[in-house]
Formats: C-alpha cells, sequence, structure tokens
C-alpha cells in the first residue's frame, strides 16, 4: 500500500537544514492499520504529508497504492488526492456549512450531479451515526460528532487510505472509544487502509497492526502491534511504551527487579506463587496490568524478588518456559522518599 524508501525530507530554515525525516524506510501493507509514535517533533506530521502527496522528499521514494508520489507528476497526484483521504485533529470543518454541506464539499468540488450527492451524503451520514444532524452546524455539535462529520467527509470520494492526525486527542475517552470503533468498522467492513499519528498506546492497542516509532527524523523501531508492544527495544520505544516505575524505597541488596511479560492463559494465571515456592523465593507484586491488543491478550507485570541468586534464575527460567518474557530492571526511587 505505502512504500517508503531511504527518504530524507529537509527543511531550510535561515539557511540551517532541518533534517525533519532522516532514512526512513516504511513499508505497510494493505489495508492494515497503522500507527505511528513518537515525541512531538519526532517527524510524524512530516510523514503523513509525504503519503498524501503535499511535501515532496528531498531524498528517496515514496509509492502509494503504486503511484511513485515522489516524482511530482500531476496526474500521479491527481489520482493520489482521490485515493488518499485525510482527517484532523480539529475536525477543519466550513463553520457556516451545514452538516449535510460539509460532507457534500468534495462531491461538489467534484462536480457529482445533485442527486447522486444527495444521496451519498445520506449513506455517510448514516454510516457514521449522524443521519439526524444533516442539518446543523458544526457550533451545535459536540467534538465526536464533529469528528464523525470529518471522517464521513473524508469517505466521500470513496478513497483507499485514510490518513489521521490525531484525530481523538480532543475528544474524551468515551467519544474516543466511539471513534476508534468506527475507524476500525471503515478499516474491516470497507477494506479502507488507515495511517494514524497518536499519543495515546491505547489507541494502538485497540485498532493497529501495525507501529512505527519515530525519534528524531528516524523510524527507530516497526513492526506488529504485538512485536513492538509487548517486547520494545529502542530506548524511546521503552519509554512510550513501558509502564515507569518508582518505588518509594529499593529493596535489600538480593532484591532483584523483574518485568514479566507474559501471554494468554498464563497472563490471566500467573503461578508466580507455586513457582516461587517451588524455587524457594519470595517475591512481592509491585505492578500488574492485562491488556488486549487485538490479537493477543497479554499481562505485563513488575515484581521485586529475593533469595540466593540461583534460586532467582530458577524461578525466572520457570517463567520463561511457559512463554514468558522476563528481563531485569532498575527501577527509579522516588525523590519523596529518598
Ligand atoms: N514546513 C516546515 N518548515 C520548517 N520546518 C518544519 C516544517 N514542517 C515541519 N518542520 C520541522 O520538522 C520537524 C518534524 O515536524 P513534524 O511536524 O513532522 O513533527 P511531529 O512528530 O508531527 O510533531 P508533533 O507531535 O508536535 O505534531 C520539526 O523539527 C519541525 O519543526
Ligand atoms: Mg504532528
Amino acid at each position: 500500500m505505502i512504500k517508503i524508501d531511504n527518504v530524507d525530507k529537509i527543511f531550510q530554515i535561515k539557511k540551517q537544514n532541518i533534517y525533519a525525516l532522516k532514512h526512513v524506510n516504511v513499508d505497510i501493507p494493505h489495508p492494515n492499520i497503522v500507527g505511528i509514535i513518537g515525541h512531538s517533533g519526532a517527524g510524524k506530521s512530516t510523514l503523513l504529508r509525504l503519503i498524501n502527496g503535499l511535501e515532496q522528499p528531498t531524498q528517496g521514494t515514496v509509492e502509494v497504492l503504486d503511484l511513485p508520489v515522489h516524482l511530482n507528476q500531476a496526474q500521479a497526484l491527481k489520482t493520489l488526492r482521490k485515493n488518499v483521504a485525510m482527517i484532523f485533529q480539529h475536525f477543519n470543518l466550513l463553520k457556516s456549512k451545514t452538516v449535510f454541506e460539509n460532507i457534500a464539499f468534495p462531491l461538489r468540488l467534484n462536480h457529482l450531479k445533485e442527486s447522486v450527492i444527495q444521496q451519498r451524503v445520506e449513506k455517510l451520514a448514516s454510516q457514521v451515526g449522524l443521519s439526524s444532524h444533516l442539518n446543523s452546524f458544526p457550533k451545535h455539535l459536540s467534538g465526536g460528532q464533529k469528528q464523525r462529520v470529518g471522517i464521513a467527509r473524508a469517505l466521500a470520494t470513496e478513497p483507499k487510505i485514510l490518513l489521521c492526525d490525531e484525530v481523538t486527542s480532543a475528544l474524551d475517552p468515551m467519544t474516543t472509544h466511539e471513534i476508534l470503533n468506527l475507524l476500525l468498522t471503515i478499516n474491516q467492513e470497507q477494506g479502507i487502509g488507515i495511517v494514524l499519528i497518536t499519543h495515546e498506546i491505547d489507541v494502538i492497542r485497540k485498532i493497529c497492526d501495525h507501529v512505527i516509532v519515530m525519534s528524531e527524523g528516524q523510524v527507530v523501531e516497526q513492526g506488529t502491534v504485538d512485536q513492538v508492544l509487548l517486547q520494545p527495544k529502542h530506548p524511546v520505544s521503552r519509554s512510550l511504551i513501558l509502564e515507569p516505575i518508582t518505588l518509594d524505597a529499593i529493596g535489600s541488596n538480593t532484591t532483584s527487579y523483574i518485568r514479566i511479560t507474559a501471554i494468554g492463559d498464563f497472563a490471566q494465571h500467573p503461578k508466580y506463587e507455586s513457582f516461587a515456592l517451588n524455587t524457594n523465593i519470595q517475591f512481592q507484586m509491585i505492578h500488574s496490568k492485562v491488556e488486549r491488543t487485538k490479537t493477543s491478550l497479554y499481562s505485563q507485570s513488575i515484581l521485586a524478588i529475593d533469595g540466593e541468586v540461583d534460586h532467582q534464575r530458577h524461578f525466572i527460567e520457570k517463567l520463561q518456559q511457559h512463554q514468558a518474557y522476563v528481563e531485569k530492571i532498575t527501577p527509579t526511587v522516588s525523590l519523596d522518599a529518598a
């Protein structure tokens, strides 16, 4: 669906080169939902603007739906605009137009017949649950309803790819949940590929198949959601994904701290007590959370374990035999306690 090869994007500000993207390689199969995460300024929006043809790479190639976007040819960009639509954090609706006219806007630009427009807008409004609001103006809508208008308008031209830049950031958790479900339905029922930027790992967990982690213009990690969320490798991914652990006080010098990531049955029914008994160690659960991605149920727990070094090693080996991923960690101690 989207193939980005060796892309640099350089902006020049006061004769200084700003690398918004550096050696970026991305291969996104169709029709997946792909999430992009990264700190502010990492290059996420720039990457999205390359995909919809709003920016051209300084170097490298960008192919979207087999179209060579980087060549900046009018015909390819025209086809691209028809097939790639976008929704935004602040909705970007036309304030003086009704919901109907907002959704109809791209269809009018394409000079479609009035009867076709009428039919298509009604269908789109029903799809996004806004049939009874067609004559309302944006100022009378909630944030979630405005985003639904944005989605209906984006779908009006029957695109193959939908790009979303932080589209749930301005919404409350309940509305976020509803909008994510709508995006999931659009992907599953209409086969539309979705690329979304988010700051919320929960968004990635709930609806994405793949995830791309960006830092300072580079893709530092990418893979399936399960690969990256369960075992993030790069320090930036780890800081974004893993729960930070701060303790009031550190244990004795024989205490080790481990993070255990377990999937499936073992995640729901971990056998920490019996393993501890068998291996003659003591443990204290510091943190534990069960999470669900689209394909897996997994738990992530932090344990303080104490006992002889060999016994601790046996305990860890037992966990590993149950396909749990275990790593030793060094928790930070809160300043209040120090
Ligand atoms: N049109 C532009 N002109 C100059 N510099 C730009 C331009 N667009 C982006 N940049 C710079 O490129 C870098 C990446 O910006 P980008 O907007 O892609 O980051 P982002 O990951 O989307 O950040 P955020 O999470 O804050 O939205 C930043 O240093 C930014 O200042
Ligand atoms: Mg951005």
